[in-house]
């Protein structure tokens, strides 16, 4: 996906955002743009919003685009969570958590009256888990009986490993993942989606069920507005 169409994405979720709103604050390079834009606002228009990040990098990126952030405790219900994804369904599931972010990103979209996801067209799929692995996030002394359990369930499995240091990445949570890729894709996210979350050891998974309410595609004719 090349930065230009990142841009315009990301200026058209940050469209999407009003005065007054409370934010869920996405992780990834496409979502850096629509916090770039949102930040420009605020410095510019006076827009005045609070977001709830969704990892540290997000976190860091709101401060430094001087976006004002909040939490749960402050704020239990965000009014529109901007996020990108890695893959989208044509029933607009998703599977997310290239970097290893999806668990953080679940939690702050399921408390938004509105989810919105940032893709190119380039990351439409027939079916999930088509061109991406599903990522696990797990504790690293359960690594051994959940990834047999994934295999169990169809998928080769890995533990990803990290660069800039050596070792498996560690998220924001202290924990590890788990690549799980699934051989022609998923039949049934819905299903595969409860059957990982019940894993004992497992935190969360990648896979996004019934949660976008928007998905705003961009390609060089322009930016596609799809709706749940
Ligand atoms: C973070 O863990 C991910 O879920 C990202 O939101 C997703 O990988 C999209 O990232 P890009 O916008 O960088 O492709």
């Amino acid at each position: 996906m090349s930065d230009d169409l990142k841009a315009a994405v990301g200026r058209a979720a940050a469209a999407l955002v009003e005065d007054g709103m409370t934010l869920g604050l996405g992780t990834g390079s496409t979502t850096a743009f629509a916090l770039q834009e949102i930040g420009r606002r605020i410095r510019e228009n006076g827009l005045r919003v609070r977001g709830v990040p969704t990892s540290f990098a997000a976190e860091r990126l709101a401060r430094q685009h001087g976006i004002p952030l909040t939490s749960f405790e402050e704020t239990p219900s965000l009014d529109l969570a901007l996020d990108g994804a890695d893959e989208v369904s044509p029933s607009l599931d998703l599977v997310k958590g290239r970097g290893a972010a999806m668990t953080r990103e679940k939690i702050v979209a399921a408390q938004a009256a509105r989810f919105v996801v940032l893709v190119d067209a380039s990351k439409r799929v027939p079916r999930l888990g088509t061109k991406m692995p599903v990522p696990v996030e797990v504790l690293p002394m359960a690594v051994t009986p959940v990834a047999a359990i994934l295999e169990a369930l169809g998928a080769t499995v890995a533990v990803r490993e990290g660069s800039g240091k050596d070792g498996p990445v560690v998220t924001d949570q202290g924990l590890w993942i788990l690549d799980a890729s699934f051989d022609g894709g998923l039949t049934d996210p819905a299903i595969t989606a409860a059957a990982i979350k019940i894993v004992p050891g497992v935190l969360d998974h990648g896979l996004f069920v019934g949660m976008a309410t928007d998905v705003l595609v961009a390609s060089p004719e322009g930016i596609e507005h799809l709706t749940r």
